[in-house]
């Protein structure tokens, strides 16, 4: 399987990149970035290492080359300030991915290519490449809360001392200031976590949640690891056709009364890209946090100019 990471060059993809190249699963990683020397100082670094890592195929490469793909991850785009909320960053953004798309749509990219969407504001941008590239929705995925999830997880088990691997917690909605935590759910190998933390202990948790990408560009400009696994298991879902549940950003077509709208819901993640999306059991106030989000990004969506 081939993945073309846009924005390689940057910390997010270079991130997504390594942690590709140390799973082993995918066996070319194209990079592109509007800074080709950057792309090919981080391919050069990679390929370093390919001895130990395994013998995939690492190259940075211009937006043409990435028309046979079967995955294009897109991590391009300006970063937020830390005073800053991931929609701020809408117009600053938008042009740019709409470049992008143009230049992928010219070069002609392969019809069954799925996209993973990781610039921000991410909903948005997902639902723009669905809508603006006219791509079938099922093969357009974005992030979403993924990365939340996975922080969110981390952060629970860092409050109790549990083994992160061994909590299971979702944040659904937006990827952004109105993320929903779904306690409904959420266990540490069985045992809710309800009965484990306190609520204040829950609300301190989902609060360093909720500001970790604001907290992680104030303290080193922008994250790279946890967003770089976060990107290697949504792909790795596709490569090996997992049917996994994630919570990636996708199009509602209904789901608790959403349509068109962008954002994340378990969805079952394969080689076709979205193939289903859940309406898991949540509590009333879970629900109203979904459609909240879901309100904030129909807003914005209506203001991209
Ligand atoms: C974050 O939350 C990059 O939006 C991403 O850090």
């Amino acid at each position: 399987m081939k993945v073309s990471i846009i924005g390689g060059g940057g910390r997010v993809g270079s991130n997504a990149a390594f942690a590709l190249q140390c799973a082993g699963i995918v066996r070319q990683i194209a990079l592109v970035d509007a800074n080709h020397d950057l792309a090919s100082g981080e391919a050069l670094d990679l390929m370093h290492g390919a001895s130990l890592a395994g013998d995939q195929k690492i190259y940075a490469s211009d937006i043409k080359a990435a028309a046979d793909s079967d995955v294009i991850c897109i991590t391009a785009g300006l970063r937020r300030k830390p005073e800053e909320s991931r929609l701020d960053l809408i117009n600053r953004n938008v042009s740019l991915y709409k470049g992008i798309l143009d230049q992928l749509k010219s070069a002609g990219v392969q019809k069954d290519c799925i996209f993973v969407v990781v610039s921000n504001p991410v909903d948005i941008l997902t639902r723009l490449n669905i809508e603006y590239l006219g791509w079938p929705a099922k093969q357009v995925m974005g992030l979403g809360t993924v990365l939340d999830s996975t922080r969110f997880r981390s952060l629970i088990a860092y409050e109790k001392n549990l083994p992160p691997t061994q909590v299971s917690a979702l944040i659904l909605g937006e990827h952004g200031d109105t993320m929903t935590p779904i306690w409904s759910s959420a266990t540490a190998a069985g045992v809710a976590i309800g009965k484990l933390l306190t609520p204040v202990q829950q609300a301190e948790v989902f609060k360093k949640t909720q500001t970790s990408g604001a907290q992680v560009i104030k303290m080193k400009g922008g994250a790279g690891y946890a967003v770089g696994i976060s990107i290697a298991e949504v792909i790795h879902a596709i490569a090996l056709d997992r049917k996994r549940l994630l919570p990636v950003s996708s199009q509602m077509s209904g789901q608790m009364g959403m349509k068109k709208v962008c954002l994340s819901l378990p969805a079952v993640v394969g080689r076709g890209g979205v193939e289903g999306v859940m309406e898991p059991e949540l509590w009333p106030k879970e629900v109203s946090g979904i459609q909240a989000s879901a309100r904030a990004l129909e807003e914005t969506w209506a203001g991209i100019k």
